[in-house]
């Protein structure tokens, strides 16, 4: 059974449904730790609930930046992940981490790339921009990590209809469905390697 491991900053709604889907089955595989960014966000408590082991990302314990890279790739090795899946992470990964999984680590994005990504837009700053865009639509994109925010070849994405009189809020609510959809779907098509990069493109294959 591969082993995924979860990277999260916050609430940890993403983080619940990979435990959920991974318990019952439906993503073949174990979810095997969480790295959270700090020991009392709300992840942390459900990873106690999933008997899921915590490991603590914090630079600041470290000399520089690099040793506690080489400390979580460390820790990351000792608990033989397979795969890593960014659920609300919001520090910028280091290229020691991502060229250790390569089309290994895969990130979810509440609306739709290549719109409303890159540095600064995480959170309310996304939902604010598109009710700004006056679109109609919105909706969520998992993509491969790579050193830049938001930018790897994307994997699956699903939109979902907006009212141009829904707040940021609302269009939260509605995106925050479609994540806890896709990101289901899209490790399962990974870890089931049905996923392929070809001409620079994410080509999915289809279930037998
Ligand atoms: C989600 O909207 C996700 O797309 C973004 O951060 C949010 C995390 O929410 N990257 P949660 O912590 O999974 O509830």
């Amino acid at each position: 059974m591969k082993n995924i491991t979860v990277f999260a900053s916050g609430r940890g709604s993403n983080f619940q449904t990979i435990c959920e889907h991974s318990a019952s089955g439906y993503i073949p595989g174990n979810v095997n730790l969480l790295v959270a960014s700090k020991p009392d966000i709300g992840a942390c408590g459900i990873a106690e609930r999933f008997s899921v082991p915590v490991y603590v990302y914090a630079p600041k314990e470290f000399p520089s930046r690099q040793d506690a890279d080489r400390a979580l790739l460390h820790a990351l090795q000792e608990h033989d992940t397979d795969y890593i899946a960014l659920a609300g992470w919001l520090k910028l990964i280091s290229t020691d981490i991502v060229s250790a999984f390569p089309f290994r680590m895969v990130n979810i994005h509440p609306a739709l790339l290549p719109f409303f990504g890159g540095k600064g837009m995480y959170g309310h700053h996304v939902h604010e921009a598109v009710r700004k865009s006056g679109m109609q639509v919105s909706g969520a994109t998992v993509h491969f990590v790579n050193e830049r925010y938001d930018e790897g070849h994307i994997l699956l994405q699903r939109a979902v209809a907006i009212s141009t009189t829904d707040t940021p809020d609302e269009i939260a609510d509605r995106v925050l469905k479609i994540e806890h959809e896709i990101y289901p779907e899209a490790l399962k098509l990974l870890l089931e390697d049905r996923v392929h990069v070809a001409d620079n493109r994410v080509i999915l294959e289809p279930a037998e």
